[in-house]
């Protein structure tokens, strides 16, 4: 039979999640399901809901609980789950957790690992403010530490980069403030649960990726 590997990748806004999920699908050909990659793609629609969920997540806090564990729930029914999954940016608060905890044990499935990536303050402000994303394929790109080879557009599109409504300033010390307040307690949950894997998230994504395998394996 072949082994299943469910994830959860942890970590304040700009630790890195995002960049370590993507390598991880492509690594164990397991989905990366972000929440807040789904969210955006509902912001885009035309309803009451988007405006609401736009007005919330540009004020960076949460979006209500009810919404995302729904979305989480239908995602992890597909398919392509059924062999694992790379859960980025949920749960973010401890109901949340529980919930997951329900889903995954109504669907016959169980968490592997939460993947903590530990990131210091003044790195995330500086990775999430200088942030630059291609419209087309979504590379990501910082305007100094890794900056594209043309100025402000994308190496292979060519489109122009542009930057996340909620990487501005004073979004990014709200999403901050939000992830210490609700989310960072989720560390001594799962810590509690034996599942915790801390991580060095200040070296760089390559390194950051080989820390990760090795505590997986
Ligand atoms: P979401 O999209 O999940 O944003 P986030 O958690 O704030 O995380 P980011 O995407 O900003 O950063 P990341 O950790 O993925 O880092 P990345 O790899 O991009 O959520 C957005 C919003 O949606 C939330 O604020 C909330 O409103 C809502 N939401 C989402 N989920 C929710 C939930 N469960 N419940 C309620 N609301 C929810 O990297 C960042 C930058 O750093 C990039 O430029 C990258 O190139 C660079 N970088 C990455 N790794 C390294 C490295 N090792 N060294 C140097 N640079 C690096």
């Amino acid at each position: 039979m072949t082994k299943t590997t469910s994830l959860v990748l942890f970590g304040p806004p700009g630790a890195g999640k995002g960049t370590q999920a993507e390598k991880l699908s492509h690594h164990f050909t397991i989905p990366q399901i972000s929440t807040g990659n789904i969210l955006r793609k509902l912001r885009t629609e035309d309803t009451p809901l988007a405006r609401e969920v736009s007005e919330v997540m540009l004020r960076g806090d949460l979006v209500p609980a009810s919404l995302v564990v729904d979305i989480v729930e239908e995602r992890l029914k597909e398919k392509d789950c059924g062999a694992g999954f790379i859960l980025d940016g949920f749960p973010r608060t401890v109901e949340q957790a529980k919930a997951l905890e329900r889903i995954l044990g109504e669907q016959g499935k169980q968490l592997d690992a939460v993947v903590s990536l530990e990131v210091s303050e003044k790195e995330l402000v500086a990775r999430l403010g200088g942030r630059r994303l291609c419209p087309a394929c979504g590379r990501a790109y910082h305007l100094s530490m890794n900056p594209p080879k043309e100025d402000e557009r994308c190496d292979t599109c060519k489109k122009p980069l542009f930057q996340r409504d909620d990487d501005r300033e004073d979004t990014i010390l709200g999403r901050l403030r939000v992830y210490w307040h609700e989310t960072a307690p989720l560390v001594d949950y799962y810590r509690h649960q034996g599942l915790l894997r801390p991580i060095d998230g200040e070296t760089g994504p390559d390194r950051v990726f080989a820390q990760i395998l090795s505590v997986l394996t």
